[in-house]
């Protein structure tokens, strides 16, 4: 991972920001660099945060907070990993039930990320699922008949005040049918698997910045 990266493609995204727009706050430390740098550039926008750790920066940079509305015009947030269809999977910071609903609430989401998080294809990084601590034991045994490998997160609590799991699947698996069966788990709140909402994606390797556009389907 470089920071350096992070930093440029967080730049090169935040480009895309104007003045009267209701903006969506990632969250980690490639996102962090988009609120520290939207701060920065002191433009009239309004702003909801996918976590408190963001809600916390974006206050220090001064950019106004809102409760969350039924409509976002543009989000920016970070990825484990993305690939040239623009899948991802987010969800290592823990973020990824929130970051979820921003993300489809926005008009466009924008993944910023260093150049190690692009993939040929996603599914080496676990998928997290968010988990009412009532149902851990459930949950779990459900995911595993999906064919995940699971752990429980040690000593993380959610925003949410819910549990993790960390699910490792077969790299072969379909993933919008996992993504499917996971929300159809009572008890699993959201998970990482982000298929469909990711509009373009800023990705910095060694200093070149590349912008990859999801194609949008022509009749
Ligand atoms: C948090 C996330 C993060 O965006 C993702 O983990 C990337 O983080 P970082 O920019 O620190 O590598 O999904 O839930």
């Amino acid at each position: 991972m470089n920071e350096s990266d992070k930093r440029i493609a967080a730049m090169a995204a935040i480009e895309e920001v104007r003045a009267g727009m209701i903006v969506g706050l990632g969250t980690g430390s490639t996102a962090a660099f988009a609120i520290t740098a939207l701060g920065e550039r002191r433009l009239d926008i309004r702003a909801v945060a996918t976590s408190k750790a963001s809600e916390a920066m974006a206050r220090a940079a001064g950019i106004p907070l809102i409760d969350f509305p039924a409509q976002i015009d543009l989000t920016i947030d970070g990825a484990d990993e993305i690939d040239p269809t623009l899948a991802a999977i987010k969800g290592a910071g823990g973020a990824m039930l929130r970051e979820k609903i921003v993300a489809a609430a926005s008009t466009r989401m924008i993944v910023i990320a260093d150049g190690s998080k692009r993939v040929d294809a996603i599914g080496n990084a676990p998928v997290p699922v968010e988990v009412l601590p009532f149902g851990i034991a459930f949950v779990s045994a459900r995911l595993a008949d999906l064919g995940a490998h699971v752990t429980v997160r040690k000593d993380f609590v959610t925003d949410q005040g819910n549990a993790i799991i960390d699910c490792v699947f077969p790299a072969t698996i379909d993933h919008m049918r996992l993504s499917q069966n996971i929300a159809a788990i009572p008890g699993a709140l959201g998970h990482g698997l982000f298929l469909t909402e990711v509009s373009a994606a800023y990705i910095a390797d060694r200093g070149v910045v590349t912008r990859l556009e999801r194609r949008v389907a022509s009749d």
